[in-house]
């Protein structure tokens, strides 16, 4: 029977990864956004790979259960790729939080029961989770194995107006959630990990581009002088999920071309 590849997030990075390692294994493909999600499994269907579509919302539970219920009666899941989220020009603060921290949670906790020895889980966090907020003590004290209706109540306590907080404060939790969820998926010999990358360069970073201030984009700043693409999260990815892989866990690995050890280092040399 054929591995199960859960990518729950069909755009620029979903279909990358869905690309890089979906060939012989089974695709379980799910997005909100039911024409792009068939729009992706037709292409890749197209291409040749083996593919189901299911749509969901990761805020609401019985939607994400559902998902996971419907992957594990194709098979052994042996992989979720988790990159559904909002970037902070997409939403209001609410919406981010609920979308990238308590829709995380919800995966998290959910995928937890299905997976067996050797299945990963794979967050996509950001390079905006190492960035210092002013929440950060009180982030680093809280219990992030906690169920996502609890998660929900305290980040709801936190009362984050701005959607750029709220998007650093959501993706800051995901690297915690998955430090916090790899002690559980341990029990079962499965691993879970996340991966932050930089400003990917996609068609949603154009919106992004003509939003932001020239400042914050940090195209100028990286080491290594060119953008993030799909394709070097997917190659991670492909890594990660592999047998190769099977010391790490608990961890992130962040993908930025060098932007925030720079950032860093300036912040350091002007003091
Ligand atoms: N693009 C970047 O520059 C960048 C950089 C760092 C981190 N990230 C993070 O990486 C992940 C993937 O980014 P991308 O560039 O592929 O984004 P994208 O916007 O191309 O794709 C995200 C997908 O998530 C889906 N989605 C949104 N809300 C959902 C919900 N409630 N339920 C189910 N699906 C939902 C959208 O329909 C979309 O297809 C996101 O979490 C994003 O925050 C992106």
């Amino acid at each position: 029977m054929k591995n199960i590849i859960v990518i729950i997030g069909i755009g620029g990075m979903g279909i990358a990864i869905a690309r890089r390692i979906g060939r012989g294994n089974r695709l379980v493909l799910a997005d909100f956004d039911n024409m792009k999600l068939h729009a992706a499994a037709r292409e890749l269907i197209n291409a040749g790979y083996e593919v189901e579509a299911v749509v969901l919302d990761i805020i609401n539970r019985k939607s994400v259960e559902d998902l996971a219920e419907t992957a594990s009666q194709l098979g052994e899941i042996h992989a979720v790729i988790h990159t559904a989220g909002l970037s902070p020009t997409m939403s209001d603060a609410q919406r981010i939080l609920d979308v990238n921290l308590i829709g995380t949670g919800r995966i998290i906790e959910t995928f937890q029961k299905h997976m067996k020895a050797g299945s990963v889980g794979i967050i996509i966090a950001s390079m905006a989770g190492h960035m210092s907020t002013r929440y950060d003590n009180i982030l680093e004290k809280q219990q992030w194995s906690a169920a996502a209706d609890e998660l929900k109540i305290f980040v709801d306590s936190l009362e984050i107006k701005q959607s750029a907080e709220a998007y650093s404060i959501s993706k800051k939790a995901n690297i915690l959630q998955v430090q916090a969820a790899a002690v559980n998926w341990a029990e079962k010999g499965a691993r879970i990990l996340s991966i932050s990358p930089g400003i990917i360069s996609n068609p949603m970073v154009g919106v992004e581009k003509r939003k932001q201030s020239a400042k914050n984009y940090t195209l100028e700043n990286a080491t290594v002088k060119r953008m993030v693409t799909p394709e070097d999260i997917a190659a991670a990815v492909e890594f990660l999920q592999s047998s190769q892989a099977s010391f790490i866990t608990g961890t992130d690995l962040l993908i930025d071309g060098g932007v925030t050890s720079f950032t860093k280092n300036l912040q350091l040399n002007s003091h």
